[in-house]
């Protein structure tokens, strides 16, 4: 395993097993708004630093860009950037809905280059270095070989903080059912693009995300064979907020079954600020 990944491994791991006692004693956690219905809990912060922490022993110069605050850095110039989401569905995790995850990537000239997604209750490890493959505890993976988005299972992800987007949702959403064998919505994006590369979906999509829920999925997905842009199937998805990730024959298809409601997406003001230290 690339020395940086293996340290990015140890970090999610050290948040798993934080997150993991945190969901073992929920009752007793301090819980505050970010904004509507945006929460956050100790939990996500603790994770955080020991990330971070984690991180920094080892790469004491590498830039930082994490969701609960942590920005060192991390500017358009900066070399090796780190893009943490310390506890990706936070909502499932605050209700013991069991579908969450750490996501950490590694980006190098803004190319990301190693990314990890763990899963602390199933225990299920998704790693991935540029040019070296996907895999999913140790066991490579593959997108799904689906050629018919009508026989496709889907996941997607809606906006349910401030209802931006939610009417052209609710359409895209018509569409999609209608198009494919299923549509699914658990509700931890950097999750739902592991899956996509372990091939349990034949796509996902998404608008309003941020690099953190992006940034290591989108390594994976690539490296599992898989294709992942914005909704106009191009290259702006790390930080543009709106991506398709599928099998590359699939990838198509949606860009072409989501085309309509490109253009009004795009007139539509993101359901969220970007971190300060994104753009
Ligand atoms: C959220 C989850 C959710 C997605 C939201 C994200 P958070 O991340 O990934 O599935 O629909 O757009 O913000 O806030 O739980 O880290
Ligand atoms: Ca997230
Ligand atoms: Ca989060």
């Amino acid at each position: 395993m690339h020395p940086m990944l293996s340290i990015a491994v140890k970090a999610a791991r050290r948040a798993g097993n934080i997150i993991n006692r945190g969901a073992r004693e929920l009752d007793l956690l301090t819980v505050t708004t970010k904004g509507p219905k945006d929460f956050v809990s100790e939990v996500d912060r603790q994770a955080e630093g020991a990330i971070v922490e984690t991180l920094l022993d080892a790469y004491p110069d590498h830039a930082i860009l994490a969701e609960e605050g942590t920005a060192k850095g991390a500017n358009a110039d900066a070399e090796n950037v780190w893009i943490i989401d310390p506890l990706d569905g936070t909502t499932n995790f605050l209700h013991g809905f069991p579908q969450y995850c750490v996501s950490i990537a590694l980006a190098h000239r803004g190319q990301v280059t190693q990314g990890v997604i763990y899963d602390p209750v199933r225990n299920d490890l998704f790693t991935s270095s540029r040019g070296r493959g996907a895999f999913l505890n140790e066991r490579r993976i593959r997108v799904s070989r689906r050629q018919h988005l009508r026989d496709c299972l889907i996941g997607t992800g809606f906006p349910f903080r401030d209802g931006a987007y939610l009417e052209t949702y609710l359409r895209m959403m018509k569409t999609m059912i209608e198009q494919t064998a299923g549509l699914r919505r658990p509700g931890a994006a950097a999750l739902d693009l592991a899956y996509v590369a372990a091939g349990f979906y034949d796509g996902f999509w998404e608008v309003g995300l941020n690099p953190w829920d992006v940034a290591a999925g989108s390594l994976l997905v690539q490296e599992s064979g898989g294709l992942i842009g914005d909704m106009g199937g191009e290259g702006n998805f790390l930080h543009g907020g709106q991506v398709i990730a599928a099998n590359p024959r699939i990838f198509a298809q949606m860009v072409t079954a989501l085309a309509p409601f490109r253009d009004e997406l795009t007139r539509q003001r993101p359901p969220r600020p970007a971190h300060p230290s994104a753009g």
